[in-house]
């Protein structure tokens, strides 16, 4: 099993829809996938209508006071499973701010399905901050998949990230975090910038950066109102072509074995000559 913080601190870049509709995507291709919402807006929960569900997120887990296979719910879809978010989760940052362990409260209330391995993938949906519930999902994570939007400024968001996951793993909450990679989202083909910002990305993270590119779609944007992931809601459209070929890619990165690491923290020991981009990068 892993499990995948889909996180960015920036709000409004495309979490919710890129976690909702890979997951889809990959329980559509055979794997066993919890989604789990991690941001009090529960907006992945509303994406499935599993909004009115009182108790039922991962706030009792967090406090160690229930286990979390209790608060797994079944969707429409096979294979897809979610973790829903109540309001709940708001305060549970202050809860548990006081705790000793406040940073690992998520990966000790997730060891449950480590040892069970009910689930293929568990994807966190994360909240637009960089406060406990980011970081909790941080150091449960084996990979942090990180969309951005292609806009100005992406890049300057994605420094502030690499940053955050090298002090998660320097402060020893969780070494192993790798970056699973760098989802380029709203692409429009109609603007210049759209595709100067996805070259300037690569050119920094080279094959950090998925090849799939998630175009903008009204039909993405649409689908959460009427409940349904985007395989459900258009499936022939470029939004349900976009996420399959995600998850597509997603799958051979997860059986490639090494994942691309953060440039600039690449092992010294490596001897392939690397893309002089990627030397630059510091
Ligand atoms: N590819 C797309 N094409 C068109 N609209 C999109 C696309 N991806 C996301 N959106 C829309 O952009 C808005 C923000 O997307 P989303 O909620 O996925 O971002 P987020 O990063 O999860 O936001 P937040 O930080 O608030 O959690 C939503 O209204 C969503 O429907
Ligand atoms: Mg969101």
């Amino acid at each position: 099993m892993k499990i995948i913080a889909v996180a960015n601190q920036k709000g409004g870049v495309g979490k919710t829809t890129t976690a909702v509709n890979l997951a889809a995507a990959l329980a559509e291709s055979g794997e066993r996938v919890l989604l789990i919402d991690l941001d009090p807006q529960g907006n992945a929960t509303s994406s499935f209508g599993l909004q009115e569900i009182e108790g039922q997120s991962v706030y009792d887990p967090l406090l160690g006071e229930t286990p979390i296979t209790e608060k797994i719910l079944p969707t429409r879809l096979a294979g897809l499973f979610l973790g829903p978010a109540d309001i709940d989760l708001a305060g549970v940052e202050i809860e548990i701010a006081r705790m000793p362990d406040h940073l690992t409260r998520l990966a000790q209330a997730l060891q449950a399905l480590r040892d069970d391995q009910t689930f293929d993938y568990v994807l966190l949906d994360c909240p637009p901050s960089l406060g406990i519930l980011m970081t909790n999902a941080l150091a449960a994570a084996d990979q942090i998949l990180i969309p951005i939007q292609c806009e100005y400024f992406a890049l300057e968001g994605l420094v502030k990230i690499v940053r955050l996951i090298e002090r998660i793993r320097d402060s020893g909450s969780n070494p192993r975090l790798e970056l699973g990679g760098i989802v380029m989202t709203m692409f429009d083909s109609r603007t210049k910038i759209s595709a100067q910002v996805v070259a300037e990305v690569r050119e920094h993270f080279f094959d950090g950066v998925y090849e799939t590119v998630i175009p903008r779609s009204v039909r993405l944007s649409e689908a959460p109102s009427f409940a349904r992931s985007i395989l459900e809601h258009d499936p022939a459209g470029i939004g349900a072509k976009a996420y399959r070929a995600l998850a597509r890619e997603f799958r051979q990165r997860q059986q490639g074995g090494a994942n691309p690491d953060i440039p600039g923290a690449v092992e010294q020991s490596e001897t392939e000559p690397r893309d002089p981009a990627r030397q630059r990068e510091k």
